[in-house]
Formats: C-alpha cells, sequence, structure tokens
C-alpha cells in the first residue's frame, strides 16, 4: 500500500505530521514537492513562495517519507494543460478571494495522483476547504485529513508565518482565540458573535471572511446543522492567513 503527502515544499512541522501519519499508516510513503503555478493568482505570488528544498529533505526523512520526489513542470504539465474546475465549492471564501486557486490545486492534485497512484492521500485540515474540495472529487484514492498542527499560542503553523513582523506575529493569534472563545458556544448566533468581537479586538487583522459553516457544502451553519465549523481568513502585514476549527464539544 502507498501513501503520498502532496507538498509545495517549505516543509514545517504541520507537514512532518503529515509524513508521520502516512508512515503510521504503510511502509511506502511518497512525499511530493511541487510548487503549482496553477493554483496562484499572480507570478509575484510563485516568486515570493518560500523554497528550502535542501531542509525539506531532511524534515521529511525524519519523519518517515521513503521517497521525496520533486518532479519539474514539464513531468507534471506535459504538452497542453488541461485545467479541472473544482466545482461549486470552489467558487466561495477561499476561491472567491483567490479565483481559479482551487481549480488549479484540483488539476495538480489529480495529476499527481494519475502518476503516484496512491492509495491513500494525505492532506492537512488547516486548508479545510482545500480538504473538502479533493474528498468531492470523489477519486479512487483515499483521503485523510490530518488536525492543523499549532504554536504554542494556537497560530495554525503556515510556511507564511515567517513573512509576519514581529507584531504581526503576536497579535495572528487573534485567530485561533476567536475560534477557542467560541468553540462551546451553545448557539451559532452567539459563536458568530464571539468570533466577530474577539476578531474587532484586534485592529491589524483585516478580516476577509469568518463564518461558521457546514462543513460538507459550506452553507452557513445553524443550529441544526451536524458538523460546523468557524472558518476565518484575512490579512496581518498583508499576510493572507486561514485557519479554521471545529465548533461544538
Ligand atoms: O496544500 C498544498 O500544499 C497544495 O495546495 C497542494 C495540495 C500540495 C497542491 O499543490
Amino acid at each position: 500500500m502507498s501513501v503520498l503527502v502532496p507538498t509545495m515544499g517549505a516543509l514545517h512541522k504541520g507537514h512532518q505530521a503529515l509524513i508521520k501519519r502516512a508512515r503510521s499508516m504503510s511502509k511506502e510513503v511518497v512525499v511530493s514537492i511541487f510548487v503549482n503555478p496553477l493554483q496562484f493568482e499572480n507570478e509575484e505570488d510563485i516568486v515570493k513562495y518560500p523554497r528550502s528544498p535542501e531542509r525539506d529533505i531532511q524534515l521529511a526523512t525524519l519523519a518517515g517519507a521513503t521517497e521525496i520526489w520533486m518532479p519539474d513542470y514539464e513531468e507534471i504539465y506535459p504538452g497542453e494543460i488541461t485545467k479541472l474546475h473544482a466545482g461549486p465549492l470552489g467558487d466561495i471564501y477561499e476561491g472567491a478571494s483567490r479565483p481559479g486557486h482551487f481549480d488549479g490545486v484540483v488539476t495538480v492534485v489529480s495529476r499527481l495522483f494519475e502518476i503516484v497512484k496512491p492509495d491513500t492521500a494525505i492532506f492537512g485540515e488547516k486548508d479545510f476547504q482545500q480538504l473538502q474540495i479533493i474528498r468531492a472529487l470523489k477519486k479512487s484514492v483515499e483521503i485523510i485529513g490530518v488536525p492543523t498542527v499549532r504554536e504554542f499560542d494556537g497560530l495554525a503553523l503556515s510556511s507564511r508565518n515567517v513573512r509576519l513582523t514581529p507584531e504581526g506575529r503576536i497579535s495572528a493569534n487573534v485567530i485561533y482565540r476567536a475560534m477557542a472563545a467560541a468553540r462551546l458556544a451553545p448557539t451559532v448566533a452567539i459563536a458568530q458573535e464571539i468570533i466577530s468581537t474577539t476578531i474587532a479586538t484586534d485592529s491589524s487583522f483585516k478580516c476577509d471572511y469568518a463564518v461558521i459553516v457546514d462543513e460538507d457544502d459550506f452553507t452557513e451553519a445553524t443550529d441544526m446543522t451536524k458538523h460546523k465549523r468557524a472558518i476565518i481568513a484575512g490579512w496581518i502585514d498583508g499576510v493572507r492567513l486561514i485557519d479554521n476549527m471545529r465548533m461544538g464539544a
């Protein structure tokens, strides 16, 4: 049985948790490292994307990767690219702010699956909308989501965190604080209120969205919704941060 952990490199403890989970399931763990140009909105973001191949090899190996695959562009996209469409879930929230992003994600993930032919693939819950979109592709690959790894103060690990200023880094845990404070609220309305008021306490966080949704279809949650999740995105110091948390006990 083979397990694939798709990444874009700049590995950190969050990726290592995915690789460790893969290794707990299988002796064959392929970690792919490919910065997929199709999922970036502009050239500048691709150029700015952190790259640390030597360190990535070390971290992936330490976490249990048995193969580290760094394909080049031609290997993933030989000839003309047939871009796939992520479907309606790809056009809202993260997809609305980053048009075409999820189309790029599903296109590369499908190619990685075609080439590696894994039995299972592991993704982080940190990018929860991405995870649900990939699940909805209903490929013959089992998809496993792994809980987000957090810093000591709750900030979700992300390769973008290094771009925060020291002040921004301190402010950034407002996202986690808002969700954690709302998690056990008795109603969705109260949870939503707690999230909005907590976020408003830090003016450096420029909120894009902060809502509680149904985990399956991302419609706004009601008290009747079985699995509710707070999803939050915004910018600090111009750095886009996203996070999410299951609401309820
Ligand atoms: O989450 C990521 O790192 C990327 O979106 C993925 C899934 C590796 C596709 O490029």
